[in-house]
C-alpha cells in the first residue's frame, strides 16, 4: 500500500563493537505510550504541534483507557468499549501531525493508512484487513530490530572470531614427521607469522616454540589489525547464502490475497535447499555479512513473532486517514455500494475479530483506532451508524490563525525556520529571523490562505520555499554569510509574488 506509514522507533543498529553486553540480559521492555499519563502524553505531543488541545487531550485519554481497560477486572474488561476516536478539521491543521507523532512518542507498533484506498472485498485493490497484516509486518520490522540491536555486540564478535579463522587459516593437525625422515628443503614445521601489515606467511623459522602460543599471538596481532581498520583493504572469500528475498518475492501473493497461501510459500522456500556461494570480498564487506549471519542465529525468530503478535495486539495504533472519503452522502439513488461496502467491511476489523496473517491469527479487539477527514463533503453522520458507534470520540481541530503560524514556524523542534537554519548550516552560513520577518511570513501565508485555497500549515512550507529560494540557490558562492530575514527583507523577496495574483496562484 503506498500510502502505509510505518515509523520505527529504533534508529540504526548500534555500531560501537567494543561495548560488551552480557549474553542473557532480559530485554528492556520499552516504555509503554500508555504508562504515561495523559498529561505528559500532552506534553510530548505540544512539543511538536501547536495548539489542537482538544485533539491531544482526546488521544492521551484513549491511549490510556487502554492502559486502564487492560487493568480492569476481568469480567468488565472485555465490556469496556474501545475509546477510538475520529479527528474531525480543515485540512494542514495537524491532524496526521498528530497521529504521526504519537507513533514515534514509543514502540507502539503504528501504522497510518488512506481510508479512500480500499475496496471491498471482492474488488480489485486492497481489502480492509491487510491493514492489521501491515500492521503486523510493521510490529515484526520492530521487534526484530530491537532483538537485533541487544545482541549487535555478541553477533560483531563472533563475527571477527570468523573473519580471524578465515584470516588465519588453521593449521593442519600435527603430523611431525620423525625426523630422519625431514629432507632437504622441505619445511620442518608450519608456522605462521603475522608482518606488520596483517600479512600471513608461512615461516619455517626454528625451533619452533609450542605452536599453539604461537598462533594465539599471530591471531591477537591480526585482530588488532583488524579492530584498527588496517586489513580493510584486504580480500577475504566467504560463503555467503545465496540471497534469498528475491525467490522469496516471486512466490509472494498478490496484494490483498496474502493469509494462508503466504504460509505456503514460506514452507516452499523452507523446503528448497539452502543455497550458497563463495564470493572474494573486502574485509569490511565481509564482516557485514558475517554478523549478519550472526545475527540471524542469534535473534529467535519464534520469539520476535510471538512479541510481535503481543504487541499489536495490546499496543497496535491504526491510523485511518480520510475516512469522510468514504462516508458517502446517502443519495436518494441507492447507497454507493463501494464506500459502504468498504465501511462494512471496516466494522468487524474495528469492532475486533480475528485477522489472519502470514504470522498467526491477531485479534484486533485492543487495537487503537484513530480516524481522521476533513468532512467538508460528507458528515460523521453519513458514515453507517454500526461505523459511528466504532468511533464514540468525535474531536474537532480548529483552523489554525495567524498567531498560529508564528508558534509552528518557531517552536516545534521540527520548525521550518529551524529546518532552513540546519540547511543553511551545512554550507558554513547562518540564517536568521527577526520577529517582525516571522510575523510578516505569517501575514503573506495567512492571507494567502484567505484569498485561495486554505491548506492550513502546509502554506507555511511554500511561503518559506518561496523566500528561500534565491538563497538557497546562491548560498554557496554567497559572500555574505549571515542572512538576516526581517519584515523588510521578506516583503521585498516576496512581494512581486504577493502582489501579482496570478504569480500568487502558482506559487505560494
Ligand atoms: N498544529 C500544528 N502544529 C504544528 N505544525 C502543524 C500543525 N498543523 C499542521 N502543521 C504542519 O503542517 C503540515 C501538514 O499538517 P497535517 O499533515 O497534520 O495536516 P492534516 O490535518 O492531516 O491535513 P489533511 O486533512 O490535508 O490530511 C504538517 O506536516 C506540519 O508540519
Ligand atoms: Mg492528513
Amino acid at each position: 500500500m503506498g500510502s502505509t506509514d510505518v515509523e520505527s522507533p529504533t534508529g540504526e543498529s548500534v555500531t560501537q563493537a567494543d561495548a560488551k553486553t552480557p549474553e542473557g540480559n532480559g530485554p528492556p521492555s520499552p516504555p509503554w505510550l500508555e504508562d504515561l499519563p495523559p498529561r505528559q502524553i500532552v506534553m510530548e505531543l505540544d512539543r511538536y504541534i501547536i495548539g489542537q488541545e482538544a485533539a491531544k487531550r482526546a488521544i492521551a485519554i484513549a491511549v490510556r483507557n487502554r492502559w486502564r481497560r487492560a487493568r480492569a477486572p476481568e469480567e468488565i474488561r472485555d465490556e469496556i468499549l474501545p475509546y477510538n476516536i475520529i479527528m474531525i478539521g480543515p485540512t494542514g491543521v495537524g491532524k496526521t501531525e498528530i497521529a504521526r507523532r504519537l507513533a514515534r512518542l514509543a514502540g507502539s507498533p503504528f501504522i497510518k493508512v488512506e481510508a479512500s484506498k480500499f475496496t471491498e472485498v471482492g474488488y480489485v485493490g486492497r481489502d480492509a484487513e491487510s491493514m492489521v497484516r501491515d500492521l503486523v509486518d510493521m510490529a515484526i520490522n520492530m521487534v526484530r530490530t530491537e532483538r537485533e540491536d541487544e545482541v549487535y555486540d555478541l553477533a560483531a564478535e563472533r563475527a571477527d572470531e570468523r573473519l580471524l579463522d578465515i584470516l588465519l587459516p588453521a593449521v593442519p593437525p600435527p603430523v611431525t614427521p620423525p625426523k630422519a625422515e625431514v629432507e632437504e628443503g622441505e619445511q620442518p614445521q608450519s608456522v605462521f607469522v603475522v608482518g606488520p601489515t596483517g600479512a600471513v606467511r608461512q615461516s619455517d623459522s626454528a625451533p619452533p616454540p609450542p605452536d599453539e602460543d604461537r598462533r594465539t599471538r599471530s591471531r591477537e596481532k591480526l585482530r588488532t589489525l583488524l579492530e584498527q581498520g588496517r586489513l580493510d583493504d584486504r580480500e577475504v572469500e566467504i560463503e555467503v547464502a545465496a540471497q534469498g528475498p528475491l525467490m522469496f518475492e516471486l512466490f509472494q501473493p498478490p496484494q490483498g490475497m496474502e493469509g494462508q497461501e503466504m504460509n505456503l510459500s514460506e514452507m516452499l522456500q523452507d523446503m528448497l535447499p539452502k543455497r550458497t556461494k563463495r564470493r572474494q570480498v573486502k574485509v569490511p564487506e565481509a564482516r557485514r555479512v558475517l554478523i549478519d549471519e550472526e545475527l540471524k542465529k542469534l535473534v529467535d525468530m519464534d520469539d520476535v513473532v510471538n512479541e510481535s503478535l503481543d504487541r499489536v495486539e495490546n499496543h497496535g495504533i491504526i491510523f485511518v486517514d480520510e475516512i469522510d472519503k468514504i462516508a458517502g452522502e446517502r443519495s436518494q439513488l441507492g447507497p454507493d455500494v463501494s464506500r459502504e461496502g468498504v465501511q462494512q467491511d471496516l466494522l468487524p476489523i474495528v469492532e475486533g475479530s480475528t485477522v489472519q496473517t502470514r504470522y498467526g491469527y491477531v485479534r484486533t479487539d485492543h487495537i487503537l483506532f484513530v480516524a481522521a477527514g476533513a468532512f467538508h463533503a460528507s458528515k460523521p453522520s453519513d458514515l453507517i451508524p454500526e461505523l459511528q458507534g466504532r468511533f464514540p470520540i468525535r474531536v474537532e481541530l480548529n483552523p489554525l490563525t495567524e498567531a498560529d503560524f508564528v508558534r509552528i514556524m518557531t517552536e516545534p523542534e521540527n520548525a521550518l525556520t529551524k529546518q532552513y537554519q540546519a540547511l543553511v548550516g551545512a554550507e558554513e552560513a547562518a540564517l536568521d529571523f527577526t520577529a517582525d520577518g516571522i510575523a510578516e511570513i505569517a501575514r503573506v501565508a495567512f492571507r494567502a490562505n484567505d484569498a485561495m485555497e486554505n491548506i492550513g500549515a502546509r502554506r507555511l512550507q511554500t511561503v518559506m520555499a518561496t523566500l528561500m529560494d534565491d538563497v538557497l540557490f546562491e548560498l554557496p558562492e554567497r559572500s555574505d554569510k549571515k542572512i538576516v530575514f526581517d519584515a523588510a527583507a521578506v516583503r521585498e523577496r516576496l512581494a512581486k509574488v504577493v502582489e501579482d495574483d496570478d504569480l500568487r496562484r502558482y506559487i505560494l
